[in-house]
Formats: C-alpha cells, sequence, structure tokens
C-alpha cells in the first residue's frame, strides 16, 4: 500500500481496525483507528512496538512475512499503553534472543502488563542514548505524559525519521481518505491535549532534527510538509486558538434555549464572526465539541437548569474542558429556568476554575422563552464577544 510505504528498509507492519466501538472505551472512531509497528531491517533487525490484542494475528503475520528467514534482535518500546504493547510476550516467546530496548520508566511499569521474566532480555536507554543497528542509528528521546509517563520518541539518523509514539497520532485506518487536522486534532484534545506543556518540551527537544519523516503509532505516516503539522502540534499544546470563530456548545430540554441559540448564531452573523459552530451536547460528538472549543477562540454555552443545577451534558462537557486545561479564551453564559435559574452559576463556577478565561458580559437569563429583554442581551453579548467596538476604535 502507498501510503503506509516508508522505505526499502523501513517496513510498515501495524493493522487497520474499523470494528472497535469506541477508543479508549470512550471515542467513537466513525473510520476507525489504526495499530501502527515499524519493522527496521539492517545487520540487526528491529521491531518498533506492537500493536492492540485485537489486531495481533494479522500484526504477527506481517512482522513475519517482513521478516522473511531473518531474526529479531531488538524492540522497541515506546510506550506500553495496551494497544501497542499487546504483543510483546507473543514477541519474546517467538524470538528468545530479542532484547527490549526501553527506559527505566518503562521496565518499571512492565510487570503490570507482562507476567513474564524479561530482567536478562533488557536494553534500558536514556536521553540521547544511540543504539547501532548497521546502516540505521536510533537515537532516544524521553517524552514523559506524552502521552504517559513512560513514553520515548526514537529518531532514526540515516534516513531521518521520527517515530512519535502518539505524538501526531490521528483516529482513522490508514485506508481511509480524510482531512489529517481534524480528526488528528479530536485525537490531540481529547487524548494528549491535558499535556501541553510537555508536548511543547518535546517540540523543543526535537527541535534541531533533520525530520524527514513522521511515524506515529496511529494514522498516517507524515511524509511532506512537516511544518504544517509541527505548527499544528505547536499551536495546540500552547492552548491558543487556532481560528477566529465562536463555538457555541448548548443543551435546549424542550427546544427553547435552541431558539435561543439560533437567535444568537443570527446575530453574530449579522455582526460580521467569521464562523459560528454549533454542538447540541446531548446529540453530538462530546469529544468533537471538545476539539471545537479548543479550535477558536470564542466559546459560548448555554444549558438549561436540571434539578436545581446544571443539566447533565453541559456539566459533562465543562468538567471535560477543565480537565483538558482548558484556558485563554473569551466565554459567554446563558442561561434557561422557568422557576429558579441556576445552571449561569455553575457554569460560572466550572469556568473560573480555568485559567485566563475572560467571561464576557452579559451573563444572559431566559426564562423558559427569549424575551425582547433577552434579544437586546444577546446583541449586547454578541458585540461584547466579537470585540467589534474595540474593532471600530
Ligand atoms: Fe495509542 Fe497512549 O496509546
Amino acid at each position: 500500500m502507498e501510503k503506509s510505504y516508508i522505505s526499502d528498509s523501513v517496513i510498515y507492519v501495524g493493522a487497520d481496525d474499523k470494528t472497535l466501538d469506541l477508543f479508549e472505551s470512550q471515542y467513537i472512531i466513525p473510520n476507525g483507528v489504526s495499530y501502527n509497528s515499524y519493522l527496521i531491517k539492517d545487520k540487526k533487525n528491529v521491531l518498533m512496538d506492537t500493536v492492540d490484542k485485537r489486531k495481533i494475528d494479522q500484526w504477527l503475520k506481517n512482522v513475519k512475512d517482513s521478516l522473511g528467514d531473518k531474526k529479531l534482535d531488538y524492540l522497541v518500546v515506546s510506550h506500553l499503553e495496551p494497544d501497542h504493547s499487546a504483543g510483546i510476550n507473543i514477541l519474546m516467546n517467538e524470538y528468545p534472543e530479542m532484547k527490549i530496548v526501553a527506559n527505566k520508566k518503562t521496565f518499571d511499569m512492565f510487570p503490570q502488563f507482562l507476567d513474564l521474566d524479561f530482567e536478562n532480555r533488557k536494553t534500558v536507554v536514556a536521553e540521547g542514548d544511540l543504539l547501532d543497528i548497521g546502516k540505521h542509528k536510533l537515537q532516544f528521546f524521553m517524552a514523559p505524559m506524552v502521552h504517559w509517563p513512560e513514553v520515548m520518541v526514537t529518531y532514526e539518523q540515516a534516513e531521518k525519521i521520527l517515530f512519535t509514539a502518539d505524538g501526531f497520532g490521528k483516529f482513522g485506518a490508514l485506508d481511509v481518505e480524510e482531512d489529517w487536522a481534524c480528526e488528528a486534532r479530536r485525537y490531540y484534545f481529547n487524548i494528549v491535549g491535558k499535556y501541553g506543556m510537555q508536548v511543547q518540551q518535546l517540540l523543543k527537544k526535537v527541535a534541531n532534527l533533520d525530520i524527514k519523516m513522521i511515524c506515529p503509532l496511529h494514522g498516517p505516516i507524515l511524509k511532506e510538509n512537516l511544518e504544517y503539522y509541527i505548527n499544528k502540534y505547536d499551536i495546540w499544546s500552547k492552548y491558543e486558538p487556532e481560528d477566529d470563530g465562536v463555538f457555541i456548545a448548548y443543551n435546549s430540554i424542550h427546544g427553547k434555549t435552541k431558539e435561543a441559540i439560533e437567535k444568537l448564531a443570527e446575530i453574530l452573523k449579522e455582526d460580521g464572526a467569521k464562523k459560528v459552530s454549533i454542538s447540541d451536547l446531548a446529540r453530538e460528538d462530546m469529544a468533537e465539541a471538545i476539539e471545537d472549543a479548543f479550535r477558536y477562540d470564542k466559546l459560548i454555552v448555554a444549558s438549561p437548569t436540571y434539578d436545581a443545577g446544571l443539566f447533565p451534558y453541559m456539566e459533562k462537557f465543562l468538567r471535560h474542558l477543565k480537565h483538558k486545561n482548558y484556558q485563554n479564551r473569551k466565554v459567554a453564559i446563558i442561561e434557561n429556568g422557568s422557576w429558579a435559574p441556576m445552571a449561569g452559576k455553575c457554569m460560572e463556577a466550572i469556568i473560573n476554575e480555568m485559567k485566563n478565561i475572560n467571561i464576557c458580559s452579559p451573563i444572559v437569563t431566559i426564562k423558559t422563552t427569549i424575551s425582547k429583554k433577552n434579544i437586546e442581551e444577546l446583541k449586547e453579548l454578541s458585540k461584547n464577544i466579537l470585540e467589534i467596538e474595540k474593532e471600530v476604535k
């Protein structure tokens, strides 16, 4: 397959999974996911990571077919999460002379994942260490919390390939044609997003390497225009907005809050908003809502009051945002309540736990149906969040 061709000596041996219901038991993956694994053939043969147990048979066949009558000398374990480590024990049995290359943290965590004696199979590597396997030379860089504590990335010096573990990963099987940024962004913010600072450290660490190709553990091999992908990761990990636009996340029990949101969207567009994106949190993918909240520089949350508190989907959304370190944005709040509105206070309390959030006035309170006064408030809110007066000056 052309997409998975790397070079004559670096061979893709991973597998697509199109039947998994939820990645990490929570994220929908309409186009599946790939578990990537790579074989480097040289004087010594090295396998870069294994795959999820769901695809072990196909992966093992790929490894054996690619090795032919050669033996496997090393397995590099860059990340122990089970979607990449399910084949370690199989390889240990299949190739009794194979050494496992990993850092100390990985080996410390090994017994939690494997019930095998690995002591005499260990090759422990640390920051900057080199593994010389012939023409190819592997250099290791630690990447703690991108996205587990033991993660490391590997730079292959001869072909200038960076093996980035989960970094630069994307949902979607390899044989699917789709935009990289959309599903890579959804993957990033939901899976790695909490660890922006650690991603920044990794980007700085590899900034001086001459990188010709990026091989992640999920999604396509990145072969061209690498600045584009690295720039996206730089923006995302700095928690900077990527696009000028308004994301409206709402809940509506009987459609009244939805009517208010539709009116507001109309006003925002009249006021010149470059982009207005809307999500009904109860009906649409929560992970995509998280992605869109990070993508745009302005967020409006609108929720009815429920059980004297917040509607559960909005609570889940805001808690997720907080967990993912949402920050540096303008946020506006709209609440609805037919007799004792409480949603606004609840939303404000969670938003106030986040870093560097500018809450725009006014906080709009709707009593069931939007009133004329509410429409005036929405107009004011639109001007404030779009900073229209500032632009006129
Ligand atoms: Fe794809 Fe963090 O495992």
